[in-house]
């Protein structure tokens, strides 16, 4: 794809020297840090993938103790993970990404939270009829497009010093030492409010969900 100058490089590697100096001022993207961060990320990513994917096909069965059970790995996992990207992750990633961008990250997390109310609601059901399996669906095929969005954002933090993917990797470690799930983490601990985003929706899957969130 990529056109070779006389001396054999590619243009790729001309444009990667140019811009080298200026791009990665804050980082070189290849320190143990960097390393580890892209690794732990990615696993994680993909765990929640598996498990999104997963709870559609358990819809699409009608199977409500699989979907149930699904339900609280997801909340289980997004708990940890949303915590240190909203407390470390998204903060930092604002030099790089901008105000608007990083906001639109937070927004995807109210939403998937909002979701998970009313995914809560309806897989503690009696029972899962087509409607509520369609409406399960529905909501999870909505979180999905998050995982690949924020897997992709381990790229951005290459930019990032050394210090400051520490600083993710030790806000990780807290958050899965305290190992608070989504919804609990949503109510109590959050300093985020849903203000701006989805108050209403947030109160009335509350209300509607009772016993979830
Ligand atoms: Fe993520
Ligand atoms: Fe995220």
């Amino acid at each position: 794809m990529f056109t070779r100058s006389a001396g054999g490089e590619t243009m790729a590697n001309n444009m990667a020297k140019k811009t080298n100096g200026k791009i990665r001022a804050g980082g070189t993207g290849e320190t143990p840090a960097h390393l580890r961060f892209r690794e732990v990320s990615h696993e994680e990513h993909r765990e929640l993938r598996d498990i999104l994917l997963g709870l559609i096909n358990a819809f699409e069965t009608c199977n409500l103790k699989g979907a149930s059970k699904l339900f609280s790995q997801f909340c289980n996992h997004t708990g940890p993970h949303f915590r240190y990207e909203e407390e470390t992750l998204h903060p930092l990633l604002e030099r790089i990404l901008g105000r608007v961008q990083v906001e639109h990250l937070n927004c995807e997390h109210d939403r998937a939270i909002v979701d998970a109310i009313y995914l809560g609601k309806l897989t503690s059901a009696k029972r899962l009829g087509e409607d509520q399996a369609r409406q399960g669906k529905r909501l999870v095929r909505r979180i999905l497009p998050h995982v690949s969005d924020c897997d992709g954002l381990a790229v951005m933090v290459e930019m990032m010093s050394e210090a400051e993917v520490e600083t993710i990797l030790a806000a990780r470690e807290g958050a899965l030492k305290d190992n608070v799930a989504l919804l609990e983490w949503a109510s109590k601990v959050r300093p985020r409010s849903f203000r701006d985003t989805y108050q209403r929706d947030y109160y009335a899957t509350r209300r509607q969900a009772r016993g979830y969130g």
